[in-house]
């Protein structure tokens, strides 16, 4: 009965020492912890709604969005193929975009459909081989890093590229074939206070934030675009900059656009839209899908997707024309976004309303003199 007993404990640890949640990192690096589960990337199939509904009308028994947002699941291949269903109750599904997942991946391969991630073949002594500052690599008691070769600043290329449908219909593209991932860190991992770690043996001031700040971050999100604007007689001229290496729209979801009203002596004298934002062509940025020709929502399996961008680091210029101004007239122009487009919307069934409702980005007032 012992060596049964035993050889049931030695082979729960084969299997269980594989994975290390994140929870397990948390004893140590307690602040990073605290920072991931912030973030987006902790969020799952069973904590997002907007991405649950969204999976399950794309496919209802395939849960092929495993890859990048459930990677760690010790089952993957059985949630693509539709052989299993997305479980609660299992570490390796909720840990989302874990830890463990991005500090061992070894390398992207460059694929047509999606990049993949490649993972480092686990270390001696069954220590992951993890890494950290790219530009600082260390080796240290708990974990190598410094021949990793994820140092070839990979990282963030294998989800965040690019994705194509079934049909080679592209759902997303976020970054250039060549793009690496420095520059997404520089902005979304930016340094701040405090050690890496509980002990901080080594005094350092400061680490890399894992909050992963982006749209879902209200000071965060008005540094992407900037807003200019200038009055020639009845011609209003807003110049666009996107500041950001990727585009505007990268989730096919969302909306971002331009709400401009002018005020004369407190009333509303044009707007740039009546009833809805989507109405201003020019100033409204979405993507739109199509299956053999008709409308549909949910780009699974469309067949042409279509977007109207604002590219990486381009600018556009917007010209309206506009009733003649008095002095101390005041134009508004305001950027919003709204995480969920009405239709995709109505046509998942979203229940949590603030998805819908337009989030401001960002706004600049100008008056006329
Ligand atoms: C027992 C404590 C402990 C645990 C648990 C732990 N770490 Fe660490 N980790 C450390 C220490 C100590 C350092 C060195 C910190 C420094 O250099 O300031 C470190 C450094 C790191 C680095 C930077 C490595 C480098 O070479 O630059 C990464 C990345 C990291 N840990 C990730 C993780 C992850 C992911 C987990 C959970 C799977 C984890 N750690 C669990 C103690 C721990
Ligand atoms: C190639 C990797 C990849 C695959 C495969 C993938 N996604 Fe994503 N998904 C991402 C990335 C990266 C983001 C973050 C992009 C952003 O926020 O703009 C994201 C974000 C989303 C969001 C927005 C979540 C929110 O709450 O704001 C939804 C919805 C979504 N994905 C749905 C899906 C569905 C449904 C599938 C499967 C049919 C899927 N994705 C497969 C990479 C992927
Ligand atoms: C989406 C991928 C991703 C996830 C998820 C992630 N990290 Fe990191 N982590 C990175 C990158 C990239 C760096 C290097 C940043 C740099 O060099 O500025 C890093 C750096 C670190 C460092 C070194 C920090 C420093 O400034 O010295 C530690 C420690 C660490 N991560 C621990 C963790 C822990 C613990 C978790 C989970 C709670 C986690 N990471 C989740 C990508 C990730
Ligand atoms: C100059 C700073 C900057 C750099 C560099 C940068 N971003 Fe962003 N990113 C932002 C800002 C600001 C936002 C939020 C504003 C917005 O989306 O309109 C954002 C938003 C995002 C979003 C969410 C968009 C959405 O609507 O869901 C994702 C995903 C993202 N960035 C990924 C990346 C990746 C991957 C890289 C590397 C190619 C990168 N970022 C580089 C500033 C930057
Ligand atoms: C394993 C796949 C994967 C990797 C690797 C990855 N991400 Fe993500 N990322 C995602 C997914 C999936 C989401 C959307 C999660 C959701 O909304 O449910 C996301 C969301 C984001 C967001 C959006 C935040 C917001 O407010 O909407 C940012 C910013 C981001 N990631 C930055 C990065 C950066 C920077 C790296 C590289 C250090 C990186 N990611 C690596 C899969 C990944």
């Amino acid at each position: 009965m012992k060596i049964f007993i035993l050889l049931f404990y030695v082979i729960v640890t084969l299997v269980y020492s594989k994975y290390l949640d994140n929870k397990s990192c948390s004893e140590c690096h307690e602040n990073i912890y605290n920072e991931f589960q912030s973030s987006m990337h902790s969020k799952n199939y069973f904590t997002d709604e907007l991405h649950r509904k969204v999976a399950n009308k794309a496919n209802s028994k395939k849960y092929e969005c495993a890859v990048c947002h459930m990677p760690m699941a010790n089952n993957l291949k059985d949630l693509v193929s539709g052989k299993a269903r997305p479980d609660k109750n299992n570490k390796t599904q909720t840990d989302a975009i874990s830890c463990y997942f991005c500090h061992t991946i070894a390398y992207v391969k460059k694929a047509h459909k999606h990049n993949i991630n490649i993972k480092a073949r686990q270390a001696e002594n069954y220590k992951p081989t993890l890494y950290g500052r790219l530009t600082n690599p260390d080796e240290n008691d708990k974990h190598t890093s410094s021949s990793n070769p994820i140092y070839a600043k990979v990282v963030c290329t294998g989800c965040h590229s690019h994705k194509l449908n079934d049909n080679n219909t592209t759902i997303f593209t976020a970054m250039a074939k060549d793009q690496n991932s420095l520059e997404c860190i520089k902005c979304h991992m930016p340094k701040i206070e405090g050690g890496a770690e509980k002990m901080n043996k080594r005094s350092r001031r400061y680490h890399a934030s894992h909050k992963f700040l982006g749209i879902h971050d209200k000071e965060f999100r008005k540094k992407g675009v900037d807003i200019n604007a200038t009055i020639q007689n009845n011609k209003l001229k807003i110049i666009l900059i996107n500041k950001m290496p990727h585009p505007l729209i990268i989730q096919p979801a969302r909306a971002k656009f331009l709400k401009i009203i002018i005020k004369e002596r407190g009333k509303t004298i044009w707007q740039n839209y009546k009833n809805k934002p989507s109405e201003d062509k020019q100033a409204y940025f979405s993507y739109s899908f199509k299956k053999d020709g008709k409308k549909i929502v949910v780009p699974a399996t469309a067949t042409e997707s279509k977007a109207y961008n604002l590219n990486a680091k381009e600018l556009k210029t917007l010209i309206y024309n506009i009733p003649h101004l008095e002095k101390g007239d005041i134009i508004k122009i305001s950027l919003y976004v709204q995480l969920a487009k009405s239709d995709c919307a109505k046509a998942i069934g979203l229940k949590d309303k603030k998805l819908l409702t337009p989030s401001l980005i960002k706004t600049i007032t100008i008056k006329k003199d």
